[in-house]
């Protein structure tokens, strides 16, 4: 496969961009080799520039959920561009959005648009801080809500790579008042939450986590942390930053059928551009300045031309959207599952809806530390070699999640299949 193109260009990008990129996952640190440098894309393909193309499961880390450049994705960012890119006041489409997710989103009330899921977690941390009046923040190790220095603590893959847990540059001060417990361990929980409750302004969790490969929360964990926010009027916050509208219309809060105070949403409501927003129980977000105490604001922040590509992407999710491509990711995975019991092969998908994670193991993974265990840098860097060589582009870092778009074809599954079949037979 040629890239003396990709790197060429890379090698420029290393001289004025700290590391060739500007997210670290990109840099292919994990991984090992020359990071690609993309061109364009279409449907479930995108094209480096050498003309090598792949099949994207990556899909902008979960953003695109109708793959790239979907027609009337394109056609409402032409149209809302031509229209004037950005006014710094509220506009109509914003409008239209929210409406919509406060349709669907069963913990949303009011919504509230900026411009990254960091965003969107760090200003729910702030919103809690403010509504309580108390200070600590509850976290669960593996989860990643975005590089905000309060919960850059046992975040999860990316972090997970770095010689620190948690990043240099955070002073001591910024996370002593955060706690990161184990993932589904209700014990820790319990203890933790009647021990301290009386300072713990909010927790903020992943109901089903992506960035430890996926991980599902336990119903009862589940349940047990809904129950003793409430009691203690501790603020929970469910970070939907990735599931949110990637498993249904209601999200993970309304598949389990449990309704957190505050949702962070990102991802898929930019239709593949930069966005976040942070939503829910209308007396908590009406303490958000212009009505209430807690300060926040952003100069883009609900910019017309990205909503236009949010909305336009939006309006094509329903049931049926769902059901087909929830069914394609599920049968996929259960196929592949079968597959490596019956070959007797060490691995396993995790699975949940169209988010998929390859494990290195046979038992299901609960936790962090189980995902570490079962996770394979050496393992992981030879599969994803293969799959790039074979025109199939995963994450560039185990533990990552991968995704399943509308545009992927049954085809593109059996392939996929094919590669992975052969991997762990011949590799
Ligand atoms: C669950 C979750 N929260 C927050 C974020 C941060 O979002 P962003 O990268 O848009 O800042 C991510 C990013 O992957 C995420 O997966």
């Amino acid at each position: 496969m040629a890239v003396e193109n990709s790197v060429k260009i890379f090698k420029e990008a290393r001289e004025v961009l700290v590391g060739g990129v500007n997210s670290p996952v990109r840099s292919f640190v994990s991984v090992g080799g020359d990071p690609l440098v993309m061109a364009r894309g279409k449907g479930s393909r995108f094209q480096d520039v050498d003309g090598n193309a792949y099949t994207d499961y990556c899909l902008s880390w979960g953003a695109l959920i109708l793959g790239h450049a979907r027609r009337e994705v394109v056609a409402a960012v032409k149209k809302a561009a031509a229209a004037g890119a950005s006014f710094g006041t509220t506009t109509a489409i914003e409008v239209e959005i929210a409406q919509f997710i406060v349709k669907h989103v069963p913990s949303i009330e009011l919504v509230r648009f900026v411009n990254s899921g960091t965003e969107a977690a760090m200003s729910a941390v702030r919103l809690s801080r403010g509504f309580t009046k108390r200070k600590m923040v509850v976290k669960f190790d593996g989860c990643y809500h975005g590089h905000v220095d309060d919960l850059l603590i046992a975040a999860g893959s990316g972090v997970a790579k770095l010689q620190q847990s948690s990043s240099l540059g955070i002073p001591r001060a910024h996370v002593q008042n955060t706690l990161s417990l184990p993932y589904n361990d209700t014990a820790a929980l319990m203890e933790t939450l009647n021990r301290f409750h009386k300072d713990i302004a909010g927790v903020i969790i992943e109901p089903v986590a992506g960035n430890m490969g996926v991980v599902a929360a336990k119903k009862d964990f589940l349940k047990v942390l809904r129950y003793l926010t409430r009691k203690y009027g501790i603020v929970l916050i469910f970070d939907e930053v990735m599931t949110g509208f990637r498993t249904s219309l209601g999200c993970v809060q309304k598949e389990l059928d449990m309704i957190p105070d505050l949702t962070c949403l990102g991802k898929i409501i930019g239709g593949g551009f930069p966005i976040g927003a942070y939503g829910g129980r209308k007396d908590i977000m009406e303490c958000l300045a212009p009505l209430g105490g807690v300060y926040q604001a952003g100069t883009f922040s609900g910019n017309p031309v990205i909503l236009s590509a949010g909305l336009a992407t939006l309006k094509n999710l329903n049931g049926e959207f769902y059901e087909r491509l929830n069914r394609l990711a599920e049968r996929f995975g259960r196929e592949m599952n079968e597959h490596f019991r019956k070959k007797n092969v060490p691995a396993h998908l995790s699975v949940y809806r169209s988010m998929m994670s390859l494990r290195f193991r046979k038992e299901p993974v609960r936790d962090y530390a189980d995902a570490q265990a079962a996770s394979s840098a050496g393992l992981y860097a030879r599969l994803f070699g293969w799959l790039l060589n074979n025109g199939v582009y995963w994450p560039p870092a185990d533990l990552e999640a991968f995704f399943l778009s509308s545009a992927h074809s049954q085809k593109d599954l059996r392939r996929l299949a094919s590669l992975l079949k052969q991997f762990f037979t011949d590799g």
